[in-house]
């Protein structure tokens, strides 16, 4: 057992201790060197980006550790000599056990008072992240690449496969119809599950680059430097005399680049793809070459982009740039009318699918499901339907006794939320694991229901992640 004895340290000899624990525990690598450019500090992260171990660094000169260096290579060296910072610079390169890195670098000068006394080197290590993205551009490029015999390409949507006759709705297909004649950025907002993907594609698809590529990314659904490279693509320079390879923009180029819940990209990223839009090229990460590009943006968006631009969440200038045409898709909520009418195709659809014969909702569902709220709209509808048809037999009505049983979408079942204003009102009846999910599934409802069904939003009342509010609704099936 350590024995616990702090006394007689002063805090600078225990925030010391500290220190050397931190700098060796945390991810990104920390090199130190002082004004004569001998190194002072190397932690282990900066050991496995450069694949050199401390003792091969610490108390030599930068160019005596990397001898095919001049000092103007080594931004360490640089920040001394100059005074500056070097702010979130990419670097890649074979590291000196020839394995390929991929870093972030920020290096800056250290003063004392007016003096440089030395300088310091932060990586982040994004070796991992750049795989990952390459990874994706490949199997990107095999979805448009002509399909191998015995692979299908994935079905793609056009505009007689969209249901629904709500007047807000015809309006939102008459809208997208223009979209397709003309060859401008368009804008689709909808709350999620209304269907904007499913339009995006059948702007595409009917419009004149319909023969071309379109290509989807959904922009919340990794961290920043990967969507960078997977849109715009890397150059490995001269390192390895590998191939380069292209981004989605350069893959949709000639057809459409769809970018999904473009709300949720970084302010930074946004100044990109503006850039992209207004000059009509790219350059791969990396890459010194400027690539032309044609290509038609769609982006899709679930929250009221405009409220963010208004935020200062969303880049101005880039928003109108894309809200050259607006499609608002309403809320299922909006056009209960469709309700039959959609449940009659997906009825259709899962009996074919199922090899069942139901041929309608009984009474008391319809009426329950004219009243339910859909906060996850069609996308719901279609999941309610999927699992109540599976547990039919050789009925033909679909009724209450088919619904898991613990959706909210029969009045009796329904949060008493509304009523009494808690989610704890229930009562206790003895179960308590039953008890416990019934509460925290409530209070996901009382959430949603707080912020229109703003899925991020209602996370952050919650305080837990969207990822783990997201893995929850699927569970209770919300
Ligand atoms: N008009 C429609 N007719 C038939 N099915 C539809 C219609 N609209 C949406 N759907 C169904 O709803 C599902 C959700 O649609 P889609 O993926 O386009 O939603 P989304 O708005 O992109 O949602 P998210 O914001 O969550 O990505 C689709 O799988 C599709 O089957
Ligand atoms: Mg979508």
């Amino acid at each position: 057992m350590p024995s616990k004895d702090g006394e007689g340290l002063t805090d600078e000899e225990i925030l010391h201790e500290a220190m050397q624990k931190i700098l060796h525990t945390i991810e990104e690598g920390i090199h130190v060197v002082d004004v004569e450019g001998r190194s002072i500090l190397y932690n282990r992260a900066m050991e496995n980006i450069e694949g050199l171990s401390a003792e091969e660094v610490l108390g030599k000169h930068l160019l005596e550790v990397f001898p095919s260096w001049t000092a103007a290579d080594s931004t360490l060296l640089t920040a001394i000599d100059t005074g500056r910072t070097v702010d979130l610079r990419r670097q890649s390169y074979l590291n000196l056990k020839k394995k390929r890195i991929s870093t972030v670098n920020t290096t800056f000068p250290i003063f004392k008072g007016s003096r440089i006394i030395g300088a310091v080197e932060i990586a982040k290590n994004y070796t991992e992240v750049n795989k990952l993205s390459e990874r994706i551009i490949d199997l990107q490029q095999k979805l448009i690449d002509p399909p191998r015999p015995g692979f299908s390409k994935p079905r793609s949507y056009t505009f007689d496969m969209l249901i629904g006759r709500h007047p807000l709705y015809l309006e939102a297909i008459d809208r997208a119809h223009k979209a397709a004649r003309s060859d401008s950025s368009v804008l689709i907002e909808g709350e999620t599950g209304t269907g904007k993907e499913l339009f995006a594609q059948s702007i595409h698809n009917e419009g004149t680059r319909g023969k071309q590529p379109i290509i989807a990314i959904n922009c919340a659904a990794m961290p920043d430097t990967l969507l960078e490279s997977i849109l715009f693509g890397t150059s490995r320079g001269s390192y390895t005399g590998a191939e380069d390879r292209p981004g989605l923009f350069e893959q949709a180029n000639g057809g459409t680049l769809f970018l999904d819940e473009i709300n949720s990209m970084s302010l930074a990223l946004q100044a990109k793809i503006l850039r992209a839009l207004q000059e009509g090229y790219i350059r791969r990460v990396g890459g010194l070459r400027d690539v032309v590009v044609d290509v038609r943006i769609i982006a899709a968006s679930n929250e009221p982009l405009h409220a963010m631009m208004k935020a200062g969440s969303f880049r101005k200038d880039l928003y109108y740039r894309l809200d050259v045409i607006n499609i608002t898709i309403p809320p299922l909520r909006e056009r209960k009318d469709d309700i039959p009418l959609l449940t009659e195709h997906f009825l259709g659809h899962f009996n074919r699918k199922m090899g069942k014969e139901v041929w309608m909702l009984s009474q008391e569902l319809q009426e329950a499901f004219r009243e339910y709220g859909w906060i996850g709209n069609i996308r719901e509808l279609q999941n309610v339907l999927e699992s109540a048809m599976s547990m039919v037999n050789d009925e033909h009505v679909l009724g209450k006794e088919h619904l898991t049983p613990h959706l909210d979408i029969l009045p009796s079942c329904r949060a008493p939320a509304k009523a009494n204003g808690s989610a704890l009102s229930g009562g206790f009846a003895g179960d308590l694991g039953g008890y416990l999910e019934d509460v925290e599934r409530r209070l996901i409802y009382e959430a949603l229901d707080a912020c229109a069904s703003n899925v991020s939003r209602a996370a952050r009342r919650l305080g837990i992640s969207r990822q783990s509010l997201q893995y929850k609704m699927k569970r209770y099936g919300i």
